[in-house]
């Protein structure tokens, strides 16, 4: 395989200027039918290391564009993890403070993260998931609504349109049109529904599926088992075409397999998603199948090893 550049090397107005536009990689996951072309869309290329970063520069110019985020305010919003390090960098970057609610099971990295950019956090009971920052988050912001911003990721339309602007452009192009499968993980639901009404404007034909834990107890960060959930505002199943359930094991799994035939070392969400796209793979027969991969292996380190 020879390898040459892709593009000029891209220049950045700031940090934030350097939000999407990430690499589309081809990948050779062992059972993707002949047939098919596997894509991954490698969101830890962003400068906070995930899809996230998208989501959160969206909220902070919404907010700064409606002026409910003025000087003086501080940047608050509850998040598993990834949308907490993005908040804490484009806020560090324009110049506000940043409070985060988060379980307390988030992982290490994420939260040292998040300090070193100097960001406030609460924790919430690991127990209560992602739900229990949620309902923690919206006390802290009812208490004293004058002094926070309250980015709102799981309802505010700010998300969904990072994407629709974003993410959806950016697999239609990197495509050339062709894409056929849009395959993410459910988690503010943001990615899914943003590029996926992007696509089918675009072509109604293209499957936008979506990838969810089998079950409500899992341990994919990041995702969110809809039916035992609490329901995110942004969603509208109306617009995927299919959803596809994921073991944790499975998720795991793929992640090393990936590493092994591709060299990528993703999270597990990305596992998730790429068990899923290979599922929709066999299903299909033919097609350009694109997987978006939420964010890299390192952000794992600290936890339990998956088995190689
Ligand atoms: C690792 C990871 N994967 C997947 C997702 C889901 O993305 P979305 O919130 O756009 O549904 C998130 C969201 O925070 C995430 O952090």
């Amino acid at each position: 395989m020879t390898v040459t550049a892709l593009a000029p090397t891209p220049v950045a107005e700031s940090i934030l200027h350097a939000i999407g536009n990430t690499p589309l990689v081809r990948l050779h996951l062992p059972g993707v039918p002949a047939g098919v072309e596997l894509w991954g869309k490698c969101e830890w290329f962003n400068p906070g290391g995930s899809v996230k970063d998208r989501t959160a520069l969206s909220l902070v110019t919404e907010g700064e564009r409606s002026g409910s985020l003025v000087r003086g305010k501080t940047i608050i919003d509850s998040s598993s993890g990834n949308t907490a390090v993005g908040l804490a960098l484009v806020g560090r970057a324009k110049g506000y403070p940043v409070e985060l609610v988060m379980p307390s099971s988030v992982s290490a990295e994420r939260q040292r993260l998040c300090r070193a950019y100097g960001a406030q956090i609460t924790y919430t009971a690991a127990a209560s998931g992602s739900d229990g920052a949620i309902l923690r988050v919206r006390e802290i912001v009812a208490a004293q609504p004058e002094r926070y911003f309250y980015a709102d990721q799981y309802r505010s339309q700010a998300n969904p349109l990072a994407h629709y602007r974003g993410t959806g452009p950016e697999v239609w192009e990197q495509t050339a049109g062709r894409i056929t499968h849009f395959v993410a993980g459910l988690g503010t639901t943001g990615t899914l529904m943003g590029a996926g009404r992007f696509l089918h404007e675009r072509d109604r034909r293209i499957r936008v599926v979506a990838v969810e834990p089998d079950h409500g107890m899992h341990g994919i960060e990041g995702l969110k088992h809809m039916e035992t959930a609490l329901v995110p505002e942004v969603y509208r199943p109306e617009l995927q075409d299919a959803s596809v359930p994921v073991t944790t094991d499975d998720a795991y799994a793929t992640c090393a397999e990936v590493l092994a035939s591709d060299g990528l070392f993703v999270g597990h969400s990305a596992g998730a998603a790429l068990w899923a796209a290979r599922e929709v793979a066999r299903e299909a027969g033919e097609g350009v199948v694109v997987a978006v991969l939420p964010d890299g292996g390192e952000r794992y380190l600290s936890g339990p090893e998956p088995s190689r």
